[in-house]
Parts: structure tokens; C-alpha cells; sequence
């Protein structure tokens, strides 16, 4: 049966871990060797984009070339998805022809949509309630550097209601590891995902939780996370946000309350001088390029293993 990937919750603690260890593994063939097995040969990936994308997109293109497969990009102006052609139609038409999608997309129940429609895996490539891929990058790095996940603690400062906080917070639930944001009051996670992110958390051992104190949040934190505080889509709040979010701001005063040893993790696009301090996410406790490059490392697991997902049960 295919699998799809819409949320991060779409894979189990074990799976993701697998997915780590099997992303490590590509990471290293390619440093030496130069080259993957393509793994992916004769294999096409869809790519539909209705947001801008610079990771998304050249990860999961790079990906498919270098494991001997193709990737084909349609941009709204292509496809005029949900509007000249219905979402069932396109989703249709594609599977038949191509064999894994990838969606970037406002609108969470639009990928839903394609999903039940294909006959071929989906995969989130951000929609505006989870951004898994970003996580699974995360994970990879976090775990280069970390050795391990079990009792670490993310502080993620900012803006709580968005996709990367969602997956984070769910991934974090899942796999032990504790998970506080501070967010100005109003930008909190959405309920029903900090609901789900309690409920694995209580399983796996691990705390949730939300406070509007940046400080309490980052104290003893071994990473510290932050993301735009204007998402796409949230363009029209942008005065508003300003005025209310910088009290959030990453700065060198805030990673000094982390452990000495604590990294900074930004998924990108940044912007320096709101959400984070040009020192911070320049310096030398930061990680962003380590992470933005390994978004293709991990897209390689990804398609790997849902292309043969039979592998693991
Ligand atoms: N939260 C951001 C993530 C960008 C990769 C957004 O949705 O714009």
C-alpha cells in the first residue's frame, strides 16, 4: 500500500529514526564516493508548487538526479490547481504517469485532497499547518551533532502557530525530547496539535510546554529555534507582527541562558535584525547551513524509503 507524508506524525518513532540513520548513510556514499546508487532510476517525482521555494526545491530536485531519477517542477501558472483542473483530476492524472508528488501548498486540506485522490505517495513540502521535511532535516542534524535525541530540550522562540513549530513540537513528542516555545500571547500553538504533541509526550516521557517568557523557555536548552515571524501567507499581518514579536528576538543575551554548548536552528528563509540577531545566526553557535544542507540528505531518505517502503513495517 502506498504511504503518504503529510504530517510528521505519518511516521513512528521508529521509522524516523530509520530515516536518520538511512539519510547518514546516503550522506556518507556521496562524500566517498562521490556518487549514490541510484536507488531511483526510471523514477519521476511531481512537484507542485503554490508558495516560493528555494530548499524545497532544490533539495528534492538534486535528490531524484543524484539517486538516477527526474524531477518535474509544475508552478500554478502550469497547473492551476483547484481551479482550471479539479484537485482530484490533476492528482489523478499525475499518479498515473509519475511516481511519487511532492506539494507545497496554503492550504493543509489541499494536500489531503491530492493524497486521497493519488494512486502514488504524497509528500508535505509545507503546507500551512505542518512542514515535515524541514523536521526530518532537523532531526538529521540535531543528531550529528547531539549523538543521540533522549532527554534533550528545543526552545523555540517566536511564532507558535506556524508549520515548522507544529512538526517540531510533534517530532519532539514522538521522540522523547522536550519541547518548550514562547510565543506572545494570540500565536500559540494550534490546539489540536498541542493536544497530540501532549499525548505522545506523556507516552515517550518527555514535556510540552508553551509560555510567553522567552527566557524561562531557553534556560538550560540544548537548541534554540526560531523561524520567520511572518510566514507565507501571513503577509498582511506584518505591521502588526513587528510591533508585537520582538520580545522574541534570538540574541546573544538569549543563548546566553542555553547550555554552553546549546546550537541555533533556523529553517530559513531568516531575517536578520527581527527574528534573530546578525550575530547569533552568524556565529559560531549556529548550525543553519549544516541543516539547509542536509534538508537534501534527508529528502534522499524520504524517497528512498517511500518508494520502498516495504522494507520496513
Ligand atoms: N514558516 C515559514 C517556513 C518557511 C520555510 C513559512 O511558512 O513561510
Amino acid at each position: 500500500m502506498k504511504k503518504d507524508f503529510l504530517s510528521i506524525t505519518d511516521l513512528s518513532k521508529k521509522e524516523i529514526i530509520y530515516l536518520v540513520d538511512l539519510a547518514i548513510n546516503l550522506k556518507e556514499e556521496l562524500i566517498s564516493n562521490g556518487e549514490n546508487i541510484p536507488y531511483l532510476k526510471n523514477k519521476t517525482l511531481t512537484m507542485i508548487f503554490e508558495k516560493p521555494s528555494l530548499r524545497t526545491r532544490v533539495s528534492f530536485e538534486v535528490a531524484m538526479t543524484q539517486l538516477g531519477g527526474h524531477a518535474i517542477n509544475l508552478s500554478p501558472a502550469d497547473i492551476g490547481i483547484g481551479k482550471r483542473e479539479s484537485i482530484a483530476d490533476v492528482s489523478k492524472v499525475i499518479s498515473s504517469m509519475t511516481d511519487i508528488i511532492m506539494a507545497r501548498v496554503f492550504k493543509h486540506s489541499l494536500i489531503e485532497e491530492l493524497a486521497i485522490h493519488s494512486s502514488v505517495p504524497v509528500i508535505n513540502g509545507l503546507s500551512d499547518l505542518e512542514h515535515p521535511c524541514q523536521i526530518l532535516a532537523d532531526l538529521l542534524t540535531i543528531y550529528e551533532i547531539k549523538k543521540n535525541f533522549d532527554g534533550l530540550k528545543i526552545a523555540y522562540l517566536g511564532d507558535s502557530e506556524n508549520n515548522v513549530t507544529h512538526s517540531l513540537a510533534l517530532a519532539s513528542a514522538i521522540l522523547g525530547i522536550n519541547f518548550i516555545t514562547a510565543s506572545p500571547s494570540g500565536y500559540w500553538t494550534k490546539k489540536n496539535i498541542s493536544q497530540t504533541a501532549k499525548k505522545f509526550a506523556k507516552k515517550n516521557n518527555c514535556q510540552i510546554i508553551e509560555t510567553d517568557d522567552p527566557i524561562k523557555a531557553v534556560k538550560n536548552a540544548d537548541i534554540i529555534y526560531t523561524d520567520t515571524w511572518i510566514s507565507m501567507g501571513d503577509e498582511s499581518e506584518k505591521e502588526k507582527r513587528l510591533k508585537i514579536f520582538p520580545k522574541y528576538q534570538v540574541t546573544s543575551k538569549i543563548m546566553s541562558f542555553a547550555k554552553k554548548d546549546a546550537i541555533f536552528m533556523h529553517d530559513m528563509p531568516a531575517y536578520r535584525g527581527q527574528e534573530v540577531t546578525a550575530e547569533v545566526i552568524d556565529g559560531k553557535q549556529s548550525v543553519i547551513f549544516q541543516q539547509a544542507e542536509n534538508r537534501l540528505h534527508a529528502q534522499k531518505a524520504l524517497l528512498v524509503y517511500l518508494l520502498n517502503n516495504s522494507k520496513l513495517s
